[in-house]
């Protein structure tokens, strides 16, 4: 017998060197790095038998509780810190170009294609609100033709995905192309903060360690050019209540804007909007591939 048995003292490394043949050098290096940092936290907090069953029960629970249109491993992903973690890692932009954040769960259907000043609104329910910016390069270069990919709560904070029966297919999202001069405009309602869904296991560990399930309001994008780093991010609403408090952690200062209310008559009749309505303003910069 060549190999070392298991022990106490010498766990990690003994299930660490059993994937020592795996031919993948990256599967090898990350399940030899997972080993080890789950051996330790077993070790550090000296799991009991009981607590071990409690963890397998709990994420048993996470994937039955995960449909076509709900994903619950996500979640837990956002809840714990996770999926930022990874976002930011992969996403660095060294402050030149706009950052990113999560996708989140609720990017669950292909968005229609959208006519730039098109309504998103099919209800026609909530606090109308002008949206527009412009996608550039680094430098202010604008991007012609970029595909800007919008979804975003109603007024009472659900996405359409989640109300099939009360709001239309397609409510409150759409694929944007942008103009010559690289900028883009639609109609939409003022999105309103949401729990996150909080009716299974990870609404329990929310639950049980006394955190809200609440996300500051926002609107989602993805924004592509040929040629360029697509970013998946956000726009934060700024009088939103949990800006410092995101269940997910998502919110960073730099995608934080103002939604200034607008009471002009006139104007509202040009965008086609009820009077007073609201703007919001979110340029996308992108880096080059
Ligand atoms: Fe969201």
């Amino acid at each position: 017998m060549t190999g070392e048995l298991f022990s106490e003292e010498r766990s990690a490394e003994v299930v660490a060197e059993s994937f020592a043949g795996t031919p993948d050098p990256r599967l090898r290096q990350v399940l030899t790095s997972l080993v080890r940092h789950l051996h330790d936290f077993v070790k550090d907090v000296e799991l009991t038998e009981a607590e071990w069953e409690t963890a397998i029960g709990f994420l048993t629970d996470t994937g039955q509780t995960c449909t076509p249109t709900r994903q619950e491993f996500i979640l837990l992903s956002d809840v714990l810190g996770l999926s930022m973690l990874v976002e930011t890692i992969n996403h660095r932009t060294g402050g030149t170009a706009t950052e990113s954040t999560v996708l989140g769960p609720f990017h669950m259907v292909v968005s229609p294609a959208r006519e730039l000043g098109d309504d998103i609104a099919l209800d026609g329910k909530g606090t109308p609100c002008l949206v527009s910016g412009q996608v550039t390069g680094p430098d202010g270069d604008p991007l012609p033709g970029a595909t800007v990919d919008v979804w975003q709560t109603n007024e009472d904070g659900f996405y359409d995905v989640q109300q099939p029966d009360v709001q239309p297919a397609g409510n409150l999202r759409g694929i944007f192309t942008t103009d010559d001069e690289g900028r883009f405009w639609f109609r939409s309602v003022v999105p309103r903060y949401y729990p996150i869904p909080d009716d299974g296991p990870v609404g329990q560990l929310l639950a049980a360690t006394g955190r809200h399930p609440n996300r500051p309001a926002h609107l989602h994008f993805i924004a592509q050019a040929e040629g360029y780093r697509s970013v998946t991010t956000h726009v934060f609403v700024a009088d939103s209540p949990y800006l410092d408090s995101d269940a997910v952690f998502g919110v960073k200062d730099s995608l934080v804007r103002e939604v200034p209310v607008v009471d002009d008559p006139a104007r509202a009749a040009q965008v086609g909007l009820a009077n007073p309505f609201r703007t919001l303003t979110f340029d996308l910069s992108l880096l080059p591939v």
